[in-house]
């Protein structure tokens, strides 16, 4: 049973449902003993009830596997024949003396059609038993005839797409000792579920004093009240209510029924509750109940439950400190152990694990350090007393012969990976990724070793991948993201006949891994940041032409043209970052991400691009691609969120066919040569987050119309040809969500636009400081902006990065007030135009200002004092205007250079050499002023003066420069990439720090 769960759950989170609903019926079907020849009444009802369906056995979509592992009994329905005796029939089971049909399996019968409430099946009066579990009923309901069946013990309906309410008559089969009505389909995929009211659930509560089992998995209960489940019979074994979005309190009497041996109640995420704080004597084998918010203590859990032999634990909540796990050691029967994304910390006491008889184990996306344990055969207790020293640990008894499943990933476990762990005999999958492990890989003597994931840690040496060639199960590997090499010896014999996934970025490899050659099966190769030279060969073009899905050769050295794609079914082609010339080979149409940016590409972009119609993401910037951008680029994929095509030399004018209800994001066209008028039909792309068309050849007035894209945060419009007033506001809340905004370099004049920035609100709200950055795990939001005086291209872009920059055009008038409210600005610059009059005092209400470069207009008068409260500001330029008066002191103010001020002949006071004639001059400041160059990011430090360092220190973590954009792998395996990505991105940022 409990190898099962490990199964199941392994492959697919919600799966693990499909076995407790499937597991017994496999021993239902009972040898024809009787030797009774059937009643021609039900023998014809039978025939009748088979013939109103389809006999499709192809409905079983990726289950089919399951019935091939567990010799799940097939009916053959087609062999049922008119002129014999039925109770001979496959899947008939007749009672021995009257002859009746007391018992039907027909799961996994391949039967489809809709099941009437006038089928004759309801004219079998005599059946105890009957399954019709994995068949497809095509979402017929569940009839109220099901109550009629008076004998009835085991019905079950389960997976075979009913959808509706399910019948208060069940309750009236009061002999029923199990039932499994678990919702959903045949194969796995969202579905439309089952429901079931309070009422009924309380009458089969009440009435069905016999059951043993009950299992309910994926019914909606969202109205089902929990204290409905208070009468259920003490005689009950299992109860599974898995994925039931059931709320409120579950009732603590439940964990006390004295028979209940299994008990599942995973994925209910909004169920409450407690587990028993004493007296917990119970048979339970099986415990889940993972995803749920009952609170759960779990030393005494572990230490009243000494039958456990699966304990599922993901994402709990838990009494207590989680500093540390605290587990009593009695579990000496577990196989199955889960505790994964909890945030335990602390060492993993290894000798309460009792690793003995694990399947099992999962204490993955934790936050436990310190060393994998060796294992001694033979030492006994003793061993438990070092286990808190930061050494490795000792543990006794002997090496868990039947650990299959080790999934340690997203920890901080260091040491070596020890020599108990490579000789696990029934080892199939080893998760060890994201830790801190150091050594070199050894080899694994388990032949059924399938997946063998040791990426992001820091394991050293050459690792030579002829060493895998005896694992002839192996089916994934990934050794990215470490320190070491890896080598292998092309041209020779080796090959790894299944492997589907293979994951070596940044494995410093130098050439090609010609084994792959003959590989049929693979579905992800990642290459990516590897020291790959030369031209691609076609081989490599057409690995796993079929099959294969996901192709990274990312950040690599390859030159020379590709001409075409030959793969069928791929979805994501990345080869950014290389030397790629030539033309652009467009992939086959099934393609969702297309990222060829950081080549040498030339020529015009083909219009066949627009084939692919369902392609998500888009990447061609930085190459040198030229003529005009096909016209059908806006409406050739409703899913098409990125298209980004900056720094090409892209001429003529932006396509204008961005249909309505499209989901483009991020438009990014900068650097091009673009000319004319901005398309109207922008004003369609509701979703847009990112519209970038910087740097280009544009000609026409400030596009008041992008001002109802509710999305809209980031808007580059500098270095064109743009010109004119920028206008009132037409709408209630114009630029929402506008957050960066540059028209930088062109001809906008005309006062500047007060009522807009009177209204810009995501500008006047300070967000919390959380890291997030814009766009998604696949793509990245990249944008160039000027800041603190340098251009920068922001890999990332941070959701608290705000900034204007109306700088080097010809607007006139006063600078309003009104600016002193956008209080998240972290940049201004209003440089080189034709402003006067004063700077407004309230500037100094931008506590989030960074830089403030208002330099080469005619501005006039003091600088406000207050100017000094502004503690975050590292970058001030009010050169070239001309602004009188003594230079504020203290904090930032004591920082800033002679060229902050050059130009304004009327400015006194430090640091120019002019001092003030009635003011005290005020004072120097005390410390030593480094000299910063401005190449690199010295600025950190350079105004890292006066009280403010925290301030500067935290600024800095908005930009991230990583080298090569890192965050751009894809799983699609059923792990969390999310904290994947999370802890990757913890990795790099450290590596990238520099001060
Ligand atoms: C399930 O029923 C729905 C109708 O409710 C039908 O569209 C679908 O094809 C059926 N089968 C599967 C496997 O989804
Ligand atoms: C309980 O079962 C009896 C028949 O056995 C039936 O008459 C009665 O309605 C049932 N009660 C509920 C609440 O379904």
């Amino acid at each position: 049973m409990v190898w099962w769960f490990s199964w199941l759950c392994l492959l697919f989170f919600l799966f693990t449902s499909e076995l407790n609903c499937s597991l017994s019926s496999s021993n239902s079907s009972s040898p024809p003993s009787s030797r009774h020849v059937c009643n021609s009444d039900e023998s014809s009802a039978l025939l009748q009830f088979k013939n109103s369906f389809q006999v499709n056995h192809s409905i079983y979509g990726g289950l089919e596997f399951v019935s091939a592992k567990t010799d799940f009994f097939s009916p053959r329905t087609d062999s049922w024949a008119k002129y014999e005796d039925c109770c001979r029939w496959s899947g008939v089971t007749c009672e021995r003396v009257t002859g009746h049909v007391s018992g039907l399996n027909l799961s996994f019968g391949g039967l489809q059609g809709i099941l009437h409430s006038n089928s004759s099946l309801f004219s079998l009066g005599h059946l105890k038993m009957l399954d019709l579990s994995y068949n497809d009923f095509m979402g017929s309901s569940i009839s109220s005839k099901f109550g009629g069946f008076v004998s009835m013990t085991y019905l079950r309906l389960s997976h075979s797409n009913f959808t509706g309410k399910i019948p208060s008559e069940i309750s009236q089969l009061s002999k029923l000792v199990s039932l499994k009505l678990c919702s959903g389909l045949v194969s796995l995929g969202p579905h439309e579920k089952t429901t079931i009211d309070t009422l009924t659930m309380k009458g089969i509560a009440l009435n069905l004093t016999s059951l043993r089992v009950l299992i309910l998995n994926s019914v909606d209960m969202s109205s089902v009240v929990p204290e409905s489940f208070l009468n259920l019979s003490s005689s009950l074994t299992s109860l599974f209510l898995f994925d039931c979005n059931l709320r409120g309190k579950f009732p603590g009497t439940l964990f006390h029924l004295p028979n209940l041996e299994e008990l599942d109640l995973r994925g209910n995420t909004n169920l409450t509750g407690y587990t028993p704080k004493s007296n917990w004597s119970s048979p339970l084998n099986y415990l889940g109940l993972s995803e749920t918010k009952i609170s759960i203590d779990l030393h005494f859990l572990t230490s009243s439950l000494k039958s456990l032999r699966a304990l599922c634990l993901e994402e709990c909540n838990f009494t207590g400190s989680r500093s540390h796990l605290e587990l009593s050691g009695n579990l000496t029967q577990l196989m199955w152990l889960d505790l994964s994304r909890n945030s335990f910390g602390g060492q993993i006491p290894w000798s309460l694990l009792n690793l003995e008889h694990l399947h099992y184990l999962n204490l993955s996306s934790n936050m436990f350090v310190g060393e994998l344990p060796e294992i001694h055969g033979n030492s006994t207790k003793a061993s438990s007393t070092l286990h808190d020293s930061s050494k490795k640990q000792l543990v006794g008894g002997s090496i868990p012969m039947g650990l299959s499943v080790l999934c340690l990933y997203n920890n901080s476990l260091s040491g070596t990976i020890p020599s108990w762990v490579y000789s696990l005999p029934s080892l199939e999958i080893l998760w060890l990724d994201g830790n801190e492990f150091t050594g070199n890989i050894n080899d694994f003597q388990s032949l059924s070793l399938s997946t063998l994931y040791l990426s992001h840690n820091y394991l050293s040496g050459v690792v030579k991948l002829e060493k895998f060639q005896n694992l002839r199960s192996l089916t994934s590997l990934d050794l990215s993201y470490n320190p070491l090499m890896v080598s292998f010896q092309n041209f020779s014999n080796f090959t790894l006949p299944k492997l589907s996934a293979l994951y070596m970025s940044g494995c410093k490899i130098t050439q090609f891994p010609y084994f792959l050659r003959t590989s049929t099966q693979l579905k992800y190769l990642d290459l990516s940041d590897n020291q790959i030279q030369g031209n691609v060969p076609t081989w490599v073009l057409d690995v796993g032409r079929n099959s294969l899905s996901y192709f990274n050769l990312s950040h690599n050295f390859l030159t020379g043209t590709i001409e075409q794609f030959l793969w069928k079914n791929i979805e994501y082609v990345d080869l950014s970052s290389n030397l790629l010339k030539g033309k652009v080979p467009i992939p086959s149409p099934s393609t969702k991400f297309f990222l060829m940016s950081n080549n040498q590409l030339t020529g015009a972009l083909p219009s066949t691009i627009c084939n692919l119609t369902s392609v998500q993401v888009i990447d061609l910037s930085n190459n040198s691609f030229s003529g005009r951008i096909p016209q059908c680029i806006g409406n050739f994929s409703q899913d098409l969120s990125v298209l980004d095509l900056h720094m090409n030399q892209f001429r003529g004018r932006i396509p204008s066919t961005f249909p309505k209800g499209n989901i483009l994001r991020n438009l990014d066209l900068h650097g091009n040569q673009l000319e004319g008028t901005l398309p109207q039909s922008l004003v369609n792309c509701r979703k847009m987050e990112v519209l970038d068309l910087g740097d280009n050849k544009l000609n026409d007035t400030f596009p008041n119309w992008l001002e109802s894209l509710p999305e809209l945060q980031v808007l580059i419009l500098g270095s064109n040809r743009l010109y004119g007033p920028i206008g009132s506001p037409e709408t209630r809340f114009p630029f929402r969500k506008l957050r960066i905004i540059d028209l930088s370099f062109n001809q906008f004049g005309g006062p500047l636009p007060t009522r807009y920035f009177q209204k810009l609100v995501a500008m006047k709200n300070v967000q919390d400081d959380e890291l997030k950055y814009m766009g998604d795990y696949y793509y990245q939001d990249t944008v160039t902006v000027v800041m603190k005086g340098l251009y920068l291209e922001l890999v990332k872009i941070q959701t608290m990065f705000t900034t204007i920059d109306f700088s080097n055009n010809v607007f006139t008038g006063k600078i309003p007030a009104v600016i002193g409210e956008l209080k998240s600005l972290k940049g201004l610059n209003f440089s080189s135009n034709k402003l006067k009059g004063p700077i407004p005092s309230a500037f100094c209400n931008l506590t989030n200002l960074e830089w403030l470069d208002i330099s080469s207009n005619m501005l006039s008068g003091e600088i406000p004092r207050q100017l000094a409260d502004l503690t975050s500001l590292a970058k001030l330029n009010l050169s070239g205007n001309q602004l009188v008066g003594p230079i504020p002191s203290g904090n930032q103010f004591d920082t800033f250079e002679n060229d902050s001020y050059s130009g304004n002949w009327g400015l006194c006071g430090y640091p120019l050499s002019k001092t003030c004639i009635n003011d005290e001059a005020p004072q120097p400041p005390l410390f030593d002023k480094q000299d910063g160059d401005m190449n690199g990011f010295d600025w950190k430090i350079v105004w890292m003066g006066y009280g403010c360092g925290m301030v500067i220190g935290l600024s800095v973590g908005y930009i991230v420069l990583s080298i090569g954009k890192v965050d751009h792998g894809v799983r699609v395996m059923g792990r969390k990439i999310r904290s994947r990505m999370a802890k990757r991105a913890k990795k790099t940022s450290v590596g990238t720090r520099k001060w």
